[in-house]
């Protein structure tokens, strides 16, 4: 159960490092926290490209910040959360769920919603995930 406190201590994350994103294509600011088992919590915002199908979203780049601080064996996803500049509805996208799903299958979520932050489950966003 992860407590209130690690919410909040995402969501303020998630909005600063929202300011860092380079989103000149989209002018949507997305920043994203994730927590991890041993206490850790790294954050990362969505970095886009001219090419724009190489843009990466917040929320993977919070994640390999965390592998590519901790190496991946200590990469246990208890919490994500997600924010953007417009606090439009905003869940993360089908990559972003696979990309969490390595790490954090039983992870809980908070992203923007229709009406404020919305909780939500890794499992529920993305049931039978794959695996090899
Ligand atoms: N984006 C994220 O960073 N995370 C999400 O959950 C949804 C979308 C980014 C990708 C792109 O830079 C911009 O938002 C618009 O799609």
């Amino acid at each position: 159960m992860v407590s209130q406190e690690h919410k909040e201590r995402l969501l303020k994350l998630a909005r600063e490092v929202q300011n860092n994103a380079y989103a000149p294509y989209s002018n949507f600011r997305v920043g994203a926290a994730v927590l991890l088992e041993n206490g850790e919590v790294f954050a990362g915002c969505n970095v886009e490209n001219a090419s724009y199908g190489l843009t990466n979203c917040a929320e993977r780049s919070a994640i390999f910040a965390a592998v590519s601080k901790l190496g991946a064996a200590r990469v246990k996803i208890l919490a994500v959360a997600v924010v953007n500049d417009h606090d439009a509805p905003c869940s993360p996208c089908g990559a972003c769920r696979q990309v969490i799903a390595e790490f954090g299958s039983e992870a809980v979520l908070w992203y923007q919603g229709q009406n404020g932050i919305q909780e939500s489950t890794l499992r529920h966003l993305l049931p039978d995930s794959f695996r090899l």
